[in-house]
């Protein structure tokens, strides 16, 4: 019985189906975007260093916490915690992963929506249309923003509909080395530009003065983010996950994948900065860099069209595509979470679920392309806020109520000798004590900056 309902739910076909679509969650505009932007504010290498700790160290175990919750249900976020627990009020916790995930793809899908427009704005610009290119490049302009984000959520909604294995998992197959070829392809070139140099300086030489305890909590904030945990995204993915499958070796590849991406993007997005600079564009503001907004989608440009046209238009418009590349396959995971929610609770078929939530969803996102302020005060509350929480609540559910016993037994097919592996004895220690520690104290800081 437990086998039909798997595969009327659908499930991933292949192992590397499984770890590209996870990875394609995780690499998002929080590696391309943001990522490159937080290191060379704090200190290059030495924020890298504190955020492939704070990967390894929260990010890995909560993601195999999250994992192992969803293969074992079969579930959404909230029919998982049900079906784990009899006290309903633990179905609380993936309601509030839902909302949280809601919300996020709501603003989200407005930034992605900017990651199109800029595409046009490349092309239009390398061939001499100045005007189109300038309406293109205008962030403020609502009904511009609207429509994008229409477009972008029509992308996003149309995969869903296609299911797990013909949906979801080829479109990430597809996309994700794409975006990892046209990475290398950029970084090569940008290498040959002048400035590079001393861009790849500023990423790479570590100035461990800049660390202190807020940084290292933006850097286990960004870790979580990166690595879509918090809101059951990883559940919904686990519940597709077949029962062969190594759960913490799938992990380990998603949480280096993701890093991977956004070390590259950082190899990228920095010398590329710097090359700017020897091209007189401004770079710092107020002695610290621009801030991401303006570093992706202003500094690069800028960059972009003081080159020739050819390469202009080639290099702008492949660097925009990969960002809406990144882009895609994350929103394509959070508009998962709540449709796998309506089919697992409601019983709505994917395709009627997946057009009414993505058009609920899309009604939120046209305000916000009317008020751009809005994608800042959503992100501190939904990201800085809820994911940590999410996050806290899954660790102490596991480690204290479902047990890290009970984990470990779902987690032995795929990994016979789990129990008996330093893994086994380990991973127990970080969710039950570790984990919520470290995640606590990211969210009241997160709550304490909200007031
Ligand atoms: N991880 C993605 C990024 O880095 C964003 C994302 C997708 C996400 N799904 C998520 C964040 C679920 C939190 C939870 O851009």
């Amino acid at each position: 019985m437990a086998e039909v309902d798997a595969t009327s739910r659908g499930s991933w076909n292949t192992k590397l189906g499984f770890v590209l679509a996870a990875a394609g969650s995780a690499v998002g505009l929080g590696n391309i975007w943001k990522f490159p932007n937080v290191v060379a504010d704090n200190g290059g290498a030495a924020f890298i260093l504190i955020y492939i700790i704070c990967c390894f160290l929260i990010g890995f175990p909560v993601m195999i916490a999250e994992l192992t919750i969803g293969r074992r249900t079969r579930k959404n976020p909230v029919g998982a915690f049900k079906a784990l627990s009899r006290n309903k009020l633990f179905a609380l916790i993936g309601a509030w992963g839902i909302i949280c995930g809601v919300m996020i793809l709501a603003f989200y899908n407005v930034v992605a929506g900017w990651t199109l427009s800029f595409i046009l704005e490349e092309i239009t610009y390398s061939l001499g249309f100045t005007h189109a290119a300038a309406f293109f490049a205008n962030l403020k302009h609502g009904p511009e923003n609207a429509l994008f984000s229409i477009l972008f959520m029509g992308a996003t909604v149309s995969i869903i509909m296609g299911g797990i294995s013909n949906g979801i998992e080829k479109a990430t197959k597809t996309m994700m080395p794409i975006l990892l070829g046209i990475l290398i392809v950029m970084i090569g070139y940008v290498f040959t530009q002048n400035g590079s140099t001393e861009g790849l300086q500023h990423y790479l030489i570590p100035d461990f003065s800049k660390i202190n305890a807020k940084l290292v909590f933006a850097a286990m904030g960004q870790a979580f983010f990166s690595l879509s945990l918090g809101m059951g995204a990883m559940i919904t993915y686990g519940s597709y996950l077949n029962k062969k499958q190594n759960i913490p070796e799938a992990a380990s590849y998603v949480v280096l994948f993701d890093f991977a991406v956004a070390f590259l993007a950082g190899l990228l997005i920095i010398p590329a900065l710097f090359v700017a600079q020897a091209h007189g564009i401004q770079i710092y503001q107020k002695g610290s860099l621009v801030s991401s907004v303006g570093l992706v989608f202003q500094v690069l440009p800028t960059l972009f069209h003081s080159m020739s046209h050819w390469v202009s238009l080639i290099f702008g418009t492949t660097f925009f595509i990969l960002l809406s590349m990144a882009a895609l396959t994350s929103t394509i995971s959070l508009l998962e979470v709540p449709v796998s929610y309506a089919i697992d609770e409601h019983g709505i078929p994917r395709k009627k679920a997946a057009l009414l939530i993505a058009g609920g969803i899309l009604v939120i996102s046209i305000f916000i392309s009317f008020d751009i302020s809005w994608i800042d005060i959503l992100a501190s509350v939904f990201n800085n806020v809820g994911l940590p929480l999410g996050g806290l609540l899954i660790c102490l559910f596991l480690g204290y109520f479902w047990k890290t016993e009970n984990a470990l037994l779902e987690m032995k097919e795929g990994y016979e000798n789990v129990e008996n592996s330093f893994f086994g004895k380990l991973w127990p220690i970080f969710v039950k004590y570790i984990c919520p520690i470290l995640i606590g104290i990211v969210f009241f800081q997160a709550l304490e900056q909200l007031f």
